[in-house]
């Protein structure tokens, strides 16, 4: 099998995941839960989010869970902030690897952030502008909506760059976070706004990451466009979870099992123990309470390896 570039997997099982879950998990599960991924050698986990506690009070306990983990160096730990207060409660907490959410229709970011497109963009500007005093400040731009919205339809191309441009003009290093917040894209769809993206936007300064849902089991299809048309850093959750809670019909993440199972098949390498991640992955299924998603989990592990 040939060898291809490697590709590095973030997984959001703890945030995209967890939010979703109505039933309290203790922190010493989720805790449990970061740690296992970490262990199967996940570089990168999204912990949690400083969100409203009234919004989603699953995130109320984000800092116990961030420092309650034991991490190697080349491991890092982010979590979300949808508005400048979140940020800066990150920041107080010594959380300094954010990912920013903002929408590019004007009705999800509404109902998932409660303000409209520009105030996002302006609490972005200033979010930036503290950033910058602080050490180690890595900026993820989390795009949703970036294909389809559950209350607008399909999303042009053109409306995706204009909520970039600013972003990509603020001259710090930013990685964003292209999602498909509904699961709707299509491959083809995934393929044409990242060859624009990577062509329009050249910059060394900027990184580009796919974040799908599996709502329509193309999941592993759009990523696999996605790696061709240059992307090499992708989101999804280990057994399938996640959802925004604001993006009506929309189900969970992309596995994580399923893109690993995928990319090593293919001859790119994640850097995770497949088998050690699907002993993650049983583990978070059989919380209580949870929509799982995937496919491999549900095969014989002799088929899976
Ligand atoms: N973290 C904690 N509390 C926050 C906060 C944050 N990031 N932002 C605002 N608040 C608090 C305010 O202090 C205020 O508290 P009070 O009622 O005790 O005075 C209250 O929330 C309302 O503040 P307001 O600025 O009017 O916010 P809002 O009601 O418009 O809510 C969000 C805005 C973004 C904070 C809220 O909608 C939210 O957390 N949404 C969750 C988004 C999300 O995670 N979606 C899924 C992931 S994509
Ligand atoms: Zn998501």
């Amino acid at each position: 099998m040939s060898r291809r570039e490697a590709v590095q997997i973030i997984d959001v099982a703890p945030r995209d995941g967890f939010q979703a879950v109505s039933t309290w998990i203790p922190t010493e599960i989720k805790t449990r839960t970061v740690q296992n991924l970490l262990n199967a050698g996940v570089k990168r986990v999204e912990t949690g989010a400083f969100v409203s506690p009234k919004a989603i009070p699953q995130m109320a306990d984000t800092v116990e869970v961030h420092s309650g983990v034991k991490r190697n160096t080349d491991q890092r730990l982010s979590t979300l902030v949808p508005n400048l207060k979140g940020a800066e409660n990150a920041f107080t907490a010594g959380i300094t690897d954010v990912v920013y959410v903002l929408s590019v229709s004007e009705s999800h970011n509404k109902s998932n952030v409660r303000r409209p497109v520009a105030a996002s963009l302006d609490d972005l500007n200033e979010v930036i502008a503290r950033g910058r005093n602080q050490s180690e400040f890595k900026l993820r731009a989390n795009i949703a909506t970036a294909f389809d919205c559950p209350y607008e339809g399909r999303i042009s191309i053109d409306a995706v760059s204009k909520v970039l441009e600013p972003i990509a003009a603020s001259g710090i290093p930013v990685e964003f976070g292209i999602c498909d917040t509904t699961g709707r894209a299509f491959p083809d769809q995934v393929a044409a706004l990242f060859e624009h993206c990577l062509k329009h936007f050249a910059s060394s300064d900027l990184t580009w990451c796919f974040h799908g849902h599996d709502t329509y089991g193309l999941g592993v299809s759009n990523a696999l466009y996605a790696y061709e048309a240059g992307v090499r850093i992708f989101d999804a959750a280990a057994a399938g979870l996640g959802g925004c809670p604001f993006a009506p019909g929309a189900s969970g993440n992309t596995a994580t099992e399923d893109l690993v199972f995928t990319f090593h098949n293919m001859g790119i390498e994640t850097g995770i123990d497949l088998a050690s991640l699907m002993d993650a992955a049983t583990e978070i299924a059989a919380l209580p309470d949870v929509a799982t998603g995937g496919h491999i989990r549900q095969l014989p592990r002799k088929r899976t390896v």
